[in-house]
């Protein structure tokens, strides 16, 4: 059952027994499922393919980057598994999307393919690290910059911070997914993110799916907190 769910719940567990306890409890209507690096180097494919059997949308987080050849192998391995989304690091450049997007095509018919999406510039890196690397560039020209890169290259779209929703879905228009984190609830903790934008305004500023951890992973009741999220974005 395919679901239109703009919520996608971070599986940050440490162990296959933590993220069954609370996929048991979602529903595979309501929200879709991000499997990252933490989960999948330690749990690997089998709890992939074990969400995918259980009907959810899994969204395959590893950012690859490598050589084109190595990434777009990495990818189709990462496809056969049923995901619904997989992402390379658009840091890779053109011709390693290129090859990513070619392999997607080559194996997959357009609607069974897995959508194919690039983290751009990540929130956790700024000013300074563009400086350290000798790039002349500010953070959102970097992020408009690899975004455009991701589009040409033929790619669905990025993975962006809420803040920079806006100015992307200006540029890149409708149709180019935009997939942002760092959500969180009107009056929720924060955790450890600072700058955070409540699912009304990310939806509102153009953000396609958005990537929710703790205030779901963490509630008493994930169920009855992600019903909530989507009755009020409405
Ligand atoms: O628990 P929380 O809602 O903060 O989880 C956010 C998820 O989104 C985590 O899996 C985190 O790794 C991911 N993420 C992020 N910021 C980015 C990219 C990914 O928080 N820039």
């Amino acid at each position: 059952m395919k679901n239109s769910s703009p919520i996608i719940v971070a599986l940050d567990f440490p162990s296959e027994a933590a993220t069954m306890q609370l996929v048991e409890q979602l529903d595979p209507s309501l929200c879709r499922l991000k499997v990252g690096k933490e989960l999948f180097t330690r749990c690997g494919p089998a709890l992939v393919k074990r969400l995918v059997d259980k009907n959810f949308d899994v969204f395959l987080d590893l950012k690859y980057h490598d050589i084109p050849n190595t990434t777009a192998q990495a990818c189709l391995a990462a496809a056969e598994l049923g995901v619904w989304m997989l992402n390379v690091h658009a840091l890779g450049g053109e011709k390693m999307m290129l090859a990513a997007k070619q392999v997607l095509a080559d194996n997959f018919s357009d609607n069974e393919s897995p959508l194919l999406i690039a983290v751009t510039w990540l929130t956790s890196s700024g000013q300074a690290e563009l400086d350290a690397l000798g790039i002349a560039a500010t953070p959102q020209q970097m992020v408009s910059r690899l975004a455009a890169m991701s589009r040409n290259s033929g790619l669905d779209g990025v993975v962006c911070s809420a803040q920079e929703a806006a100015v992307l879905r200006q540029d890149m228009g409708e149709g180019f997914i935009l997939v942002t984190p760092g959500i969180r609830l009107a009056g929720s903790q924060q955790d450890d993110q600072c700058r955070v934008v409540t699912p009304e305004k990310a939806i509102k500023d153009g953000a396609s799916y958005l990537v929710i951890g703790r205030p779901i992973t963490q509630a008493t009741d994930p169920c009855k907190v992600l019903r909530t999220i989507i009755s009020d974005i409405g």
